[in-house]
């Protein structure tokens, strides 16, 4: 209904939002999200600390309640995210060589996808792995995979073939932020290597352009989609966690028209529902307020969506 409705009467697939357990559990918040929602996202329980703390000791106690909370409400699900350099146990981090990584990289994506297996739409299977300048970006993945003692992406075509094995009908997404304008080097980075990697075999489906945007940047939210989601072989691109300070009604709006302009891309998904429940609430950067009525950017939204 809602918000969602109106984007699906556009032909696209959801209008989403990020959640987990507690925030699930606030009953006015989990109304806002029924009425105007229909994707959602878990905002951290699926993440590798939270998964997999200890090595081989899995909690699945919160992504299984947001995946049931999900599927009752008939609502699309984006996994999120089995390989991310934030978020990320110690013991993942004090790896150095690539057999044991590899091995960790396999088991670790292939036992968390395989949990909620034909539940989940889409995965961040990769998340941020990209400097601003566009460099691979140092972390435990590109530095044990070094290439000529440069970061290296060996990592990526591990994580990817594990992913389509243990889910092939979830659409497999590198996720990032920093993409929301096309003179961006991080956006030109991010399309030039999945173009190259898909050329090369690795089963990518999709980019994901988080949009942690500044205001003023959803103007150029439609030139920055077409530059990621027209990559060659690439089958779909979305919105992941866009937020704006001030929930500025313009932005909101650029960015949903953006996404509704293009042809490959399916959705868009706000990351978080009234402005103290964001991750970064001084900016009040969502679209309700904290008695979760609705912001401007909330008409602007539906407007763009008329
Ligand atoms: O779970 C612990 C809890 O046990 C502890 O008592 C509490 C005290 O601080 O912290 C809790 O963990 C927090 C966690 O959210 C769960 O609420 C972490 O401190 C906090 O850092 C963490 O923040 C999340 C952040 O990612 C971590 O990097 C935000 O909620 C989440 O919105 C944010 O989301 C990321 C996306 O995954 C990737 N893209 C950027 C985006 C915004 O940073």
């Amino acid at each position: 209904s809602g918000l969602d409705a109106m984007m699906k009467a556009k032909g696209k697939k959801y209008f989403g939002t990020c959640s987990d357990r507690g925030k699930l559990a606030i009953t006015k918040n989990a109304e806002t999200i029924i009425a105007d929602f229909g994707a959602l996202t878990p905002e951290n329980s699926m993440k590798w600390e939270s998964v997999e703390r200890q090595r081989g000791s899995y909690s699945f106690a919160d992504g299984d309640f947001l995946v049931k909370w999900a599927t009752d409400h008939n609502m699309t699900i984006r996994g999120h995210t089995t390989l991310w350099h934030s978020q990320l146990p110690q013991w993942v981090k004090n790896i150095n060589d690539k057999t044991t990584l590899r091995n960790v990289i396999e088991t670790h994506v292939t036992t968390v996808m395989k949990r909620w297996a034909g539940k989940i739409y889409a995965w961040d299977v990769i998340n941020e792995m990209f400097e601003e300048n566009g460099q691979l970006r140092n972390s435990v993945f590109s530095n044990v995979f070094k290439e000529n003692g440069k970061p290296g992406d060996g990592f990526v075509k591990i994580a990817f073939d594990a992913a389509r094995k243990a889910d092939p009908n979830a659409k497999l997404y590198i996720n990032d932020y920093n993409l929301d304008l096309p003179m961006n080097p991080k956006t030109s980075a991010m399309a030039s290597h999945v173009e190259r990697w898909i050329a090369q075999g690795i089963p990518i489906d999709g980019i994901g352009s988080q949009a942690h945007i500044q205001r003023g940047q959803g103007a150029q939210a439609k030139a920055a989609l077409a530059k990621l989601c027209g990559v060659a072989g690439l089958k779909e691109c979305a919105v992941t966690e866009a937020d704006v300070p001030q929930g500025s009604p313009t932005d909101f709006a650029g960015l949903v028209s953006a996404c509704v302009g293009n042809e490959k891309c399916v959705g868009v998904t706000v990351w978080g529902v009234r402005d103290q429940d964001s991750w970064h609430p001084l900016t009040y950067p969502l679209i309700w307020d904290n008695d979760w009525t609705p912001k401007p950017a909330y008409k602007a939204i539906q407007q763009a969506l008329a």
